[in-house]
């Protein structure tokens, strides 16, 4: 089907199929990046737009950052490719000693694949083989929670809870899964600006008094948990959540994994929300960030624990025996770890992730001063530097957010919906003078749709 355009681009828009995206009535209305710098787009036909949302949460030391332009060059020429089984590189070794020192406790092996979706299900088959590893090989089940988003594998939709990403797939995800219950109570917890709510019930009454029992726990493998849920449209965590999710799973023999995808490397004013709240898990997985979005890379931070389990079951192995049959082909790509090394320079030298924490404050106090009170809104939640206004859904739901993202892009700021939120989480690097722009802007969106 060719797609009509409005205007009239140098390319075509019969080729290209969008994730993610409703490609229907894309063409009729494009929204088609050729440059960014700093904090704004250029669009094909010469507008500006505020990235209001580092480009999905990626680029949090704002775009065309030139230290990681000349690292990723540099490594060009020194070392483009080199197979990462069997082999390695050099920069992949620096790049995981980075990662490993910023991350909490004894997470100190990291194992690299290209997106948050891989590094979920690679978090879940580094449980099975452990347990495996050390004579429970019937720890098989996963536990996920309601409104999780842990990319599209198999794996990781299966333990994800968002239903519109389960439902054509249904009859293919993984058969011992079971599901936590969401974090968010609509009428408690309907105002967050910047302190984790409290509970009126224990909410993870539900895993020790019914799941556990259900599956029992000798049987189960990992809980996997966001810290804070954010694609779903950032839901924070009740005070003591995380801490008491930890005790019941290290009660257990249960592997603790957080998919640090959205939380990892400064969204909340910490390298990750494990040291923000406290909570040391076994697993991490991360990606966006890591190279300032630059170059695809993720990965996960294990346990010492966990590969030492793989590598002592394999002691008498002939020496030709991979202990974990696991990798991808550009896992730890030179280039992409070269970036990684860069961007957390640039994190580091420019203070970045203290500068989330304070501009995430004027984020807050923007949102909840500007926007509480506007015809449609029933929430807003902002912590760190990320906040979701919430509409209510109307007879669509969806519908009234995708609107109001539109709206903004006219108007020259980019915005996320989800479900019926909208996030905003900009760059680390935003300026007080931006995130009044587009809270206005956002603003009188939901103030003109019906
Ligand atoms: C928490 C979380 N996990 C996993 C993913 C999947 O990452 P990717 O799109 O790189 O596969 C995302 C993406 O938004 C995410 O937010």
């Amino acid at each position: 089907m060719a797609l009509a355009s409005a205007v009239s681009p140098d390319f075509s828009f019969d080729h290209l199929w969008l994730p993610f995206t409703p490609n229907r009535g894309f063409a009729a209305e494009p929204r088609v990046f050729t440059e960014a710098d700093g904090m704004f787009f250029t669009t094909h036909d010469g507008r500006q737009v505020l990235d209001g949302i580092s480009s999905l949460w990626c680029v949090g030391a704002g775009h065309n950052r030139k230290p990681i332009a000349e690292a990723i060059t540099a490594q060009l020429h020194k070392l483009d490719y080199a197979t990462a089984f069997q082999a390695a590189s050099d920069v992949a070794y620096r790049a995981a000693e980075r990662i490993a020192a910023l991350a909490p406790g004894d997470l100190n092996r990291v194992l690299f694949t290209n997106s948050g979706s891989e590094a979920a299900d690679t978090a879940l088959k580094l449980a099975l083989a452990y347990h495996r590893a050390r004579g429970e090989p019937q720890r098989t089940v996963f536990i996920g929670r309601e409104k999780a988003y842990h990319g599209v594998g198999f794996g990781g939709m299966s333990v994800g809870g968002i239903p519109g990403n389960r439902k054509a797939f249904s009859a293919a995800l993984l058969p011992r899964v079971d599901h936590i219950a969401h974090i968010h109570d609509a009428e408690r917890h309907a105002y967050i600006h910047h302190e984790q709510p409290a509970w009126q019930h224990d909410p993870l009454q539900e895993l020790e008094q019914r799941i556990l029992p259900l599956h029992d726990p000798a049987n189960v493998a990992a809980v996997i948990v966001e810290p804070v849920a954010g694609s779903a449209g950032w839901y924070v965590p009740p005070r003591g959540y995380l801490q008491r999710l930890k005790e019941i799973c290290h009660r257990h023999g249960i592997l603790l994994i957080f998919d640090e995808v959205i939380t990892g490397f400064g969204r909340l004013g910490h390298a990750f929300a494990a040291q923000h709240f406290d909570v040391t898990p076994d697993m991490i997985t991360f990606a966006k960030c890591v190279t300032n979005g630059v170059i695809p890379l993720g990965g996960v931070v294990a346990r010492d624990g966990v590969f030492d389990a793989l590598l002592d079951a394999h002691a008498a192995a002939p020496p030709h025996a991979v202990e974990f049959a696991h990798g991808y082909t550009y896992s730890g790509h030179p280039v992409a770890c070269a970036a990684a090394i860069a961007t957390l320079d640039l994190f580091e030298h420019e203070g970045l992730f203290e500068r989330a924490d304070r501009m995430g404050r004027v984020l807050g106090d923007a949102m909840h001063g500007q926007l509480k009170g506007l015809p449609h809104v029933v929430g807003i939640r902002t912590y760190g530097l990320a906040g979701a206004v919430e509409l209510a859904p109307g007879a669509t739901p969806g519908k009234r957010a995708y609107e109001v993202f539109l709206d903004c892009f006219r108007h020259g700021v980019l915005v996320r919906p989800a479900g019926d939120n909208i996030v905003l989480c900009p760059p680390y690097v935003v300026e007080a003078g931006q995130i009044g722009q587009m809270v206005d802007v956002l603003a009188a969106a939901i103030r003109g749709v019906r």
